[in-house]
Order: C-alpha cells, then sequence, then structure tokens
C-alpha cells in the first residue's frame, strides 16, 4: 500500500504527532490508570504505543493493530528498539473483519484502549470508489428518507469507536480516542442510550489545524468501563490543560444533553409540542431556482436576467435573513415548481410556458443534482414541500443560529413567504 493522496484520504492516514501522543498519554496518567494491557486498534506507525508504553510503567502486553503492512513495518522497527519489545505485538489486519469482542475478551484487564482512528465518512469513501467500510453501512438503522438525504452518513471512526465499546462494556477498561467532537458525542451517546457500564467520561478539546493541519472540531474522549457503574454524563473542557470550569454534557429522560445544568433550568418548559413544524424547501439548486427581483425581471445565481411568469414564483426568505432580529425588505425569490411532493411538473409547460422553457433551458443542472432523493422523480422535483409551504403566515426560525429569534411572517404582496431547507416554521392561517 503506497501512500498516495487518496490512500491517505481513503484510510484517514493522519498520523498523531509524537508530541501530541505524549501529552494525551501524560493526561490520561492523571486518571492513576494502571493498565495492564494496551491495545491500539489503528495503530499507524505506532505513536501511541510508543507513548504509552513509556507512560504506563504497568503494562504487560501491548498489541497493535494496522491495516498498512508499510506502517507495521515501520511500528515494528521502532518498538524493537526497546527493552520491552517483548511485551509488543502487531498485527497486520483489517480493522472491519477482526473480531473485536474476541480479541479484547482475552486481554488481562485493566485494559487501555488507545489510539486515533481513521477521520473519514462513508460518503467520502463512497466518492473515492473505496470499499474500507463496514459491510453493513447503515449501522444506525436509519430509514427511507433519513438514509438517502445523507442523515444516515457517518465517520467510519464512528462505527469502530462503536464495535470497541460493545467489546469493551462490562470490562474493566478506559477507551481514550482522538476523533472528532461529533464523534465523541454519538459514541458516548450510544454507551449511555444501549445501558453500558461506563464512568467518568471526559473530552478534551484539540487543536487538529496545529497538529494534524485539519480544520477540524477536534477532541480527545476518555470513558471507562466498570462492571455496574451506569454514569450518564461527562465533562468537557476546552483543552488538556483543564484550565477552564468544564460544560457537563449528558443523557437523561432520554435525550442526548448538550448542558446538564441549562436543562435542569428550563426542564419545566417541555412538553408535548402541539405544532407541527415544518422545514423549508430543499433543492439543492440555488444558483437556478433562487433569484433576485430585477425590474419586472429576474436574475439568477448565474448572473443571467430571466423573464417568468408570477405562477410558480414566490417571495422567499434566507435563512441567514431570518436569523436577524428585523427582516428587512428581500427581493428574493424562489421558484417553487411543484406544491406537493411528486407532482407532476408537465402542466407548468401550459400554464406558464416562459418559466418552462427557464427549466429546461437548466435541465442539465436540475438533473444532475447528486443527491438520490431526486431519482426517478418528475423534472424539476424538489422536497420539504407541501400545503404547508403555502400558508399565508408563518413563525419561523433559523436552523443556522444559536440565538433563537423566532420571526413570524406574512405574505407580501399576497404571496407566501417560502424559505431554504435550513429554516423551520409552524404554517399559520392568521397572524
Ligand atoms: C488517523 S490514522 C492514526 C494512526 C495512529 N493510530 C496514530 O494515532 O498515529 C488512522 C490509521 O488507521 C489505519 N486504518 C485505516 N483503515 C483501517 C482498517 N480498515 N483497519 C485497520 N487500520 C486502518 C490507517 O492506515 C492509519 O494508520
Amino acid at each position: 500500500m503506497v501512500g498516495t493522496g487518496k490512500q491517505k484520504a481513503e484510510y484517514g492516514d493522519f498520523q498523531t504527532p509524537m508530541v501530541l501522543a505524549q501529552a494525551v498519554c501524560a493526561r490520561l496518567a492523571h486518571r492513576a490508570l494502571q493498565p495492564a494491557t494496551l491495545l491500539e486498534p489503528t495503530c499507524g506507525i505506532g505513536n501511541f504505543l510508543l507513548a504509552g508504553l513509556d507512560q504506563f510503567q504497568t503494562v504487560g502486553a501491548a498489541i497493535g493493530v494496522e491495516i498498512n503492512p508499510a506502517h507495521v513495518q515501520r511500528a515494528s522497527q521502532a518498538l524493537h528498539q526497546r527493552q520491552d519489545a517483548h511485551k509488543t505485538r502487531l498485527m497486520q489486519a483489517d480493522f472491519f473483519a477482526t473480531d473485536w469482542k474476541r480479541l479484547i475478551g482475552d486481554l488481562a484487564e485493566p485494559i487501555l484502549v488507545l489510539g486515533n482512528p481513521p477521520w473519514v465518512t462513508n460518503s467520502e469513501l463512497g466518492t473515492l470508489g473505496s470499499r474500507n467500510l463496514p459491510v453493513k453501512s447503515n449501522f444506525q438503522k436509519h430509514d427511507g428518507l433519513d438514509a438517502l438525504t445523507g442523515k444516515a452518513n457517518f465517520d467510519i471512526s464512528e462505527w469502530m469507536l462503536i464495535r470497541l465499546v460493545e467489546a469493551l462494556n462490562h470490562r474493566r477498561a478506559t477507551l481514550a480516542m482522538l476523533c472528532k467532537a461529533a464523534t465523541a458525542r454519538k459514541v458516548l451517546c450510544y454507551a449511555w442510550r444501549n445501558g453500558m457500564a461506563v464512568e467518568r467520561s471526559v473530552i478534551y478539546g484539540i487543536d487538529a489545524e496545529r497538529h494534524f493541519d485539519a480544520a477540524v472540531d477536534a477532541v480527545f474522549l476518555i470513558a471507562d468501563f466498570r462492571p455496574g457503574a451506569a454514569d450518564r454524563q461527562a465533562r468537557v473542557y476546552r483543552d488538556l490543560t483543564e484550565a477552564n470550569e468544564p460544560k457537563i454534557i449528558g443523557y437523561e429522560d432520554g435525550i442526548l444533553l448538550a448542558d446538564i445544568s441549562a436543562y435542569h433550568r428550563w426542564r419545566h418548559l417541555c412538553g408535548t409540542e402541539t405544532f407541527q413544524w415544518r422545514s423549508g424547501i430543499k433543492h439543492d439548486c440555488a444558483k437556478v431556482m433562487e433569484l433576485r427581483r430585477e425590474g419586472g425581471k429576474y436574475r439568477n445565481g448565474l448572473g443571467q436576467i430571466v423573464e417568468l411568469e408570477n405562477t410558480f414564483v414566490y417571495p422567499m426568505l434566507k435563512s441567514s435573513g431570518l436569523g436577524k432580529a428585523q427582516q428587512g425588505p428581500s427581493n428574493r425569490v424562489m421558484l417553487v415548481p411543484q406544491r406537493r411532493v411528486s407532482e407532476d411538473t408537465a402542466h407548468i409547460e401550459h400554464e406558464a410556458p416562459k418559466t418552462w422553457r427557464y427549466l429546461q433551458s437548466h435541465a442539465d443542472r436540475l438533473c444532475g443534482r447528486a443527491s438520490s432523493i431526486y431519482r426517478d422523480r418528475p423534472c424539476f422535483a424538489i422536497f420539504g414541500v407541501g400545503d404547508y409551504s403555502f400558508a399565508p403566515w408563518k413563525v419561523a426560525i433559523s436552523g443556522f443560529y444559536k440565538r433563537l429569534i423566532f420571526a413570524p411572517v406574512g405574505p407580501v404582496e399576497g404571496r407566501p413567504v417560502v424559505f431554504d431547507d435550513t429554516s423551520y416554521f409552524v404554517p399559520c392561517e392568521t397572524c
């Protein structure tokens, strides 16, 4: 396996610099761990094995697993120079073909599973035509539209960490992993939701830009496992120094909570939602479907001036506009060729010939939309559309901002305002 750029991406091959491996091991040492076994499940050139062996004198066996034979060879050379080389074992193996329950089942406790699994998503792997994936990709059991729209997209490190968590459950063990922040939360949520024996979880922010030259929200996740434990909280620190007051995330009432104390403060507001929230319109082709009024005509996102009938043109508010406390007048419009999902669009040709010609002239872009939700749908199909999209009044909120601003939005020149799919709203008949 040669380290081309494509292979680097495909195998999430970003080796942890020794200085970071040492820093996280030093942080782990504050927990008074006394591991009998050290396991690195995608060990690369072995920096974590080396740093772990240096830090934890109690380790009697250190095992590394790695798919890339060149990395295994480098790790082997580095380990063989050590006096404690006899404690180490390297395996060239595919994570996805390894029986982790069995491998971990044979290890002496306490077990420290330490490392940095590949940072790559299944959809990125799909684009690269890679097979470095678990056999069953839809492992969170998303179905229907969610599986198609990308909600089912996942980091392969998430899949890997969940396999490890399952193998560590009810053992005396510590999982200590560098990963994306979202992956850490999802893995903890999986363990908490499934009643696993976890305690003392912590998340530390890591400067991925500095260590990996990657613009990723990265963390070091630590979770201890102990038979009988049932802790459902994790402290979250800005960095490894623990200098800030930690935020506490957790799992209560069947919900993953970003801030436990805020939840306790506001829990009395929780209840059954009587309104049905809807999302804005999804078209995946803003350059064609979103335009601005210019005199009696429109300018699209490609800079073209076009003439359209009013029939399918609606005033629109972008999510960014909704996020502002006061929305100014907007000259934006959206072309909405369907009133409900899957409605036939052929009638547009007679009802609004200019609009039809405009859509036809951009058929290549509209038919070329990558998402498979548009496959086998009428020409120019959109999603997130229904009677509710055309309700005259809406209470809307942008999905982009942490500050919650609920905006009442009424018709403009007698036409209902529509939103893009990053906004959410409750449709209303009156104001
Ligand atoms: C982010 S790097 C980290 C390497 C090492 N753990 C470290 O921290 O320096 C991810 C490693 O996972 C390895 N890898 C990717 N896919 C794998 C698979 N299916 N099985 C085993 N190792 C894999 C890559 O070759 C790479 O060495």
